[in-house]
C-alpha cells in the first residue's frame, strides 16, 4: 500500500499552467461546500457497460467497460474526445440504443436500484416520462418541426400526469418562462424553426424537465451555440439541478464546462472510463496521463490563441480492433511494455478518486510515474 501511495504522490507532481490552475481553483471553491454524497444511495449505477455495433466493416466496440455512479441530486460530467463513447453511454442510460447497437450481457444499469434490463415497454414509458430525460446537442433534430413549441412541451405533461390539455399548456408556458424565454405565450405558438438556436435549446430543456425527471442527461447541449449563450444555458442547467434537485449528467469534450457544472467526473477514452472522482480532486491531481493531457489542452484565458482548445497530438485507436492493453499507450509519454500487453488495473486514491493506469502499480519504475501535463507523443496510430 505504501508503494501505491508513493506512486500516487509521484504521479501528482506535475507542473501546471496558470489558466488551468485558475479553473481548478474555481472548481474547487465551487464544490468545496458540496454535501458529502459518499453515503447517499446512488440514483444511477452503471457497471461494466459494454455496447457493440455490428457494421459492414466489423463490430464497433463503442463502449468497452464504463462504470460510474451518480447520487440523487448530484452532477456528473462524462468527458472525452469525439468518438470515445459518450453519446452511446448516454443512450444506453436512456434505453435508446437501437439496432445495430447492442448492450452486451453482463452490463448493468441500475436506476434507483432497479435493473433497467428488466424494464418492459410500459416501464420504459414511465422511465422516459418521469424518471429520466435527455437533451441533445441538436435541438432542431430533437424537436418535431411540425408541432408548435408549446404543444410539444405540453404533450408529455397531459400524457403522463393526466391533467387537462389547457392546464398542460399553461404549465408549458410557465416552463418556457422558467428557462428564460421572453414572451413565452408568443413563443409557445411558434414552430421550432422560428426560434433562434439558443431559444430552441431552452425549449428542448423545458420539454425535458416538463415531467420533473429525477435525472437529466445533457449530451453536449451547448456545443453548437455561441459562447455567451453557452454560459446562459449552463447557468440554467445548474439552476435546475439546485432548485429542483434534479441529478444531471453533463456530457462534454470541454473541461471548462466540467469545472462549471459537475461535482463528479468520469473521463472516457476509447470506450473505457479511465479516471473518475470528484471534479475538484481530479482537476487538482489528475492520476491518468490522458486526463492530464485534457487539462493541459484547455484554452488559456487571455491567451494569443484566443481561448481555442489545443488539440492532443495523435488520434484515438480504432474501435473495431481496439488494443488489448491500455488504449492510450500509443499517445502516452509514460507508456511501458506492460501497457500495450495488459489492460491497466484500477488504483483507488480515496474519496471515490480512481484511475486505470499502470503508473500507479507499485512495481512501476519511480521515475516513470511523474505525470507532466500535456505529455503525449507519437502519431497515435494504435492499429
Ligand atoms: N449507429 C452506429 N453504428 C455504428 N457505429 C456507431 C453508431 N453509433 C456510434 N457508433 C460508434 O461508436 C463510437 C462512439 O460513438 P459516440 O458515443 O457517438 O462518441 P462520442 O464520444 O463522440 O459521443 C464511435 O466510434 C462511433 O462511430
Ligand atoms: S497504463 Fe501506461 S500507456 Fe496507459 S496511461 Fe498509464 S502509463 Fe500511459
Ligand atoms: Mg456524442
Amino acid at each position: 500500500m505504501a508503494d501505491i501511495a508513493n506512486a500516487s504522490e509521484r504521479a501528482a507532481a506535475g507542473h501546471r499552467q496558470p489558466a488551468v490552475d485558475a479553473t481548478r481553483a474555481s472548481a474547487q471553491q465551487r464544490w468545496a461546500a458540496a454535501p458529502d454524497r459518499a453515503s447517499a444511495q446512488p440514483l444511477l449505477e452503471v457497471e461494466d457497460l459494454r455496447v457493440d455495433f455490428s457494421t459492414y466493416a466489423g463490430v464497433v466496440h463503442a463502449v468497452r467497460g464504463a462504470s460510474f455512479s451518480l447520487a440523487a441530486g448530484g452532477s456528473l460530467a462524462i468527458v472525452g474526445e469525439s468518438g470515445c463513447g459518450k453519446s452511446v453511454t448516454a443512450k444506453a442510460v436512456m434505453g435508446l440504443v437501437k439496432e445495430p447497437g447492442q448492450i452486451e450481457a453482463g452490463s448493468r444499469i441500475l436506476f434507483d436500484g432497479e435493473d433497467t434490463s428488466g424494464f418492459d415497454a410500459k416501464r420504459w414509458q414511465r422511465y422516459h416520462g418521469s424518471d429520466a430525460a435527455i437533451v441533445f446537442q441538436e435541438a432542431l433534430s430533437a424537436l418535431d418541426p411540425t408541432m408548435r413549441v408549446g404543444k410539444q412541451i405540453a404533450e408529455p405533461i397531459w400524457v403522463h400526469e393526466k391533467v387537462s390539455k389547457k392546464e398542460a399548456l399553461a404549465r408549458a408556458i410557465e416552463l418556457l418562462r422558467e428557462v428564460g424565454i421572453p414572451e413565452p405565450e408568443k413563443r409557445a405558438r411558434q414552430f421550432p424553426h422560428e426560434l433562434s438556436g439558443g431559444m430552441r435549446q431552452r425549449a428542448m430543456i423545458a420539454s425535458a424537465i416538463a415531467c420533473e425527471p429525477r435525472l437529466l442527461v445533457c449530451d453536449e447541449p451547448t456545443t453548437a451555440l455561441d459562447v455567451s449563450i453557452q454560459d446562459q444555458i449552463l447557468e440554467m442547467i445548474r439552476r435546475i439541478r439546485d432548485e429542483r434537485g434534479t441529478a444531471v449528467i453533463m456530457i462534454t469534450h470541454d473541461m471548462g464546462v466540467v469545472a462549471d457544472i459537475a461535482q463528479d467526473i468520469a473521463v472516457m477514452y476509447a470506450g473505457l472510463v479511465v479516471e473518475r472522482g470528484r471534479t475538484a480532486d481530479v482537476f487538482e491531481r489528475p492520476r491518468h496521463p490522458y486526463t492530464a493531457a485534457l487539462l493541459a489542452a484547455m484554452p488559456e484565458m487571455g491567451s494569443a490563441s484566443g481561448g481555442r482548445l489545443r488539440s492532443i497530438p495523435g488520434a484515438p485507436p480504432d474501435l473495431i480492433n481496439p488494443p488489448k492493453g491500455c488504449p492510450f499507450a500509443a499517445r502516452c509519454a509514460h507508456a511501458m511494455p506492460v501497457c500495450a500487453a495488459y489492460r491497466p488495473a484500477w488504483t483507488d486514491f480515496g474519496d471515490g478518486h480512481e484511475a486505470a493506469c499502470w503508473l500507479h502499480d507499485p512495481r512501476a519504475p519511480q521515475e516513470a510515474a511523474t505525470i507532466q501535463e500535456g505529455e503525449v507523443h507519437g502519431d497515435g496510430d494504435n492499429a
